[in-house]
Parts: structure tokens; C-alpha cells; sequence
């Protein structure tokens, strides 16, 4: 049985992680399938918007693999928590958008994988939190560089010192999802936004992606020579002959 699912249909990759017995819970051979798929999506250019979601009614994932870390010593906690990292960043710098299909519990990992995609949206049911201290330990796959950047730091601090799991609806709250519908509309709801991207330039968007990443945290000076630099190099590809003709002749654009 494959710990990830695939399935590509009309420029959209849907990725349904597969453990649903564990609640989506995260070990290492789960981490590497969903990076090596990611990736592979990435590749593919008959994607062009990758959708991560969890199997079952219960769980996006309930976080990393406790009974796995419970035995672990300092060295392979390093290497769990880099590989966790490694996929999280793969996900954030996708030139595809990443949309988190939240069908449950992101707790933990579950959260962190979330958060590095561009865009959440999460069910009636789902529950986020980041509850590691609860455990002794601490967010350890980004959560305590993204949490922050995406909520803010005061709720991002009492969100991660607390430990609390919050709802669906708290969460839409405080910006960390952009959208909650019944659990049945979530897959649809997730596609309706995917076609309306792919509907648009493929290097716009994915150049898009890159400036609003690389602007995080930087001066703003910094990001907006990078911005100029990007839209500027647009300029050179036939995606903007197509986009700015189709305006003029009054037509709808064909990126794809
Ligand atoms: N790691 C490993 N196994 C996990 C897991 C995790 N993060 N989360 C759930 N599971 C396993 C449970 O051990 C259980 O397996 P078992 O049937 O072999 O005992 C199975 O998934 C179902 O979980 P269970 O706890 O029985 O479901 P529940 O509905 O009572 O509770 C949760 C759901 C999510 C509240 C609870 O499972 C939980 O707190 N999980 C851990 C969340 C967490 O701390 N994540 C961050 C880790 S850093």
C-alpha cells in the first residue's frame, strides 16, 4: 500500500497521505514519499497546482511519528527534524502553488506541512496546533519560524507555549486558513481554487510565489529590487506576449 496517493487530473495533482491507522502520523518513510512526490509533481509539466490532503475523515496529520521519536537520541532527532525541514522547504519553494486540503487534525508536523503550503483551507472538523511542549519538545519542522510569520508573534507564542489545538473557525480567525467548508466540499472547494490559478501565466505565478518567499522577512528595499528584477524578466517570455496581447484584443489569454 502506497503511503502517498496520486492522482493528476486536468493540471491538478491531489497527494492524499496514506496511514490513515495512525492518523496520518508522520515516520520517515512517509516524510521521503511526500517530498519525493512533491517533487515529482514539480517536475511534471502537465501539473500545475499540487493539492496535499489526508486519508480518512479523522486526520490531515496528527503530527510526527511519537512512538518513532520516543526512542530516539540526539543524532537521529537532528536527522528526523532535518528531513522534516527538508520536505517543509520543498513544499514552500514549489514554482507550483501548494494548496493544504486540511481534512482533521494538523497538529504538530501536521501543522508545520500545512503551514508551508501557500495556501490552507481547512474543513468544519479540522483542529491546528502545535502541541510539542506538551511532549517536551518543540516544533522542530518550522513551525516556530512560520507560525510567527503567518499569525503574528504574540498568538504564534501563545499557540506554541500553550500547546493549545484551536478549531477550524479560530483558525480562519487569525488568517491561518484562508477558507472552512463542510468536510464534503473541502476537495471541491480546494479544485475550484486550483482551476481558477491555472487559468493564469504559469512563470507569473510561480515568479509570484519566489518574490512574496524571498520578501519575507527581508528589507523592504531588498524585496523590491527582487520584484522589479522578476517582473521585469517576464517581460522576455512569450507567457507575457500572450497575457497582454489577449487584453488588447480583447480575447481570453492561453497559457497552457
Ligand atoms: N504519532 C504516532 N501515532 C499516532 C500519532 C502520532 N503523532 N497520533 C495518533 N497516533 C496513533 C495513536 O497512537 C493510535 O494508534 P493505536 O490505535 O495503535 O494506539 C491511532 O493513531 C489513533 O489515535 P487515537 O489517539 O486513538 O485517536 P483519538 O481520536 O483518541 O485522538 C488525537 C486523536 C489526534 C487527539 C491523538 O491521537 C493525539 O493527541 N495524537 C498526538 C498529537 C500530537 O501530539 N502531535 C504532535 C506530535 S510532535
Amino acid at each position: 500500500m502506497s503511503l502517498v496517493k496520486i492522482s493528476i487530473q486536468d493540471h491538478i495533482a491531489c497527494l492524499t497521505i496514506n496511514r490513515p491507522d495512525a492518523l496520518n502520523a508522520m515516520n520517515m518513510d512517509l516524510i521521503q514519499s511526500l517530498e519525493h512526490a512533491v517533487k515529482e509533481c514539480i517536475d511534471d509539466d502537465h501539473v500545475g497546482v499540487i493539492i496535499i490532503t489526508g486519508s480518512g475523515e479523522k486526520a490531515f496529520i496528527a503530527g510526527a511519528d511519537i512512538k518513532k521519536m520516543k526512542d530516539m537520541d540526539q543524532e537521529q532527532a537532528f536527522n528526523f527534524g532535518k528531513a522534516g525541514q527538508n520536505l517543509t522547504l520543498t513544499i514552500e519553494k514549489s514554482s507550483k502553488p501548494v494548496i493544504a486540503a486540511v481534512n482533521g487534525f494538523a497538529l504538530g508536523g501536521g501543522c508545520e506541512i500545512s503551514l508551508a503550503c501557500h495556501i490552507r483551507i481547512a474543513s468544519d472538523n479540522a483542529k491546528f496546533g502545535q502541541p510539542e511542549v506538551l511532549l517536551g519538545i518543540l516544533p522542530g519542522w518550522g513551525g516556530t519560524q512560520r507560525l510567527p510569520r503567518i499569525v503574528g508573534v504574540g498568538l504564534a507564542n501563545e499557540l506554541i507555549t500553550t500547546g493549545r489545538m484551536i478549531s477550524a473557525t479560530h483558525a480562519k480567525e487569525i488568517g491561518l486558513v484562508n477558507h472552512v467548508v463542510p468536510l464534503s466540499e473541502l476537495i471541491s472547494k480546494s479544485n475550484d481554487i486550483a482551476r481558477e490559478i491555472l487559468k493564469n501565466g504559469p512563470m507569473a505565478i510561480a515568479k509570484s510565489l519566489d518574490c512574496i518567499r524571498y520578501g519575507m522577512g527581508r528589507e523592504i528595499d531588498d524585496g523590491l529590487s527582487y520584484e522589479v528584477a522578476s517582473f521585469s524578466s517576464l517581460f522576455e517570455e512569450d507567457e507575457s506576449i500572450e497575457g497582454l496581447s489577449a487584453f488588447v484584443e480583447k480575447r481570453k489569454a492561453n497559457f497552457r
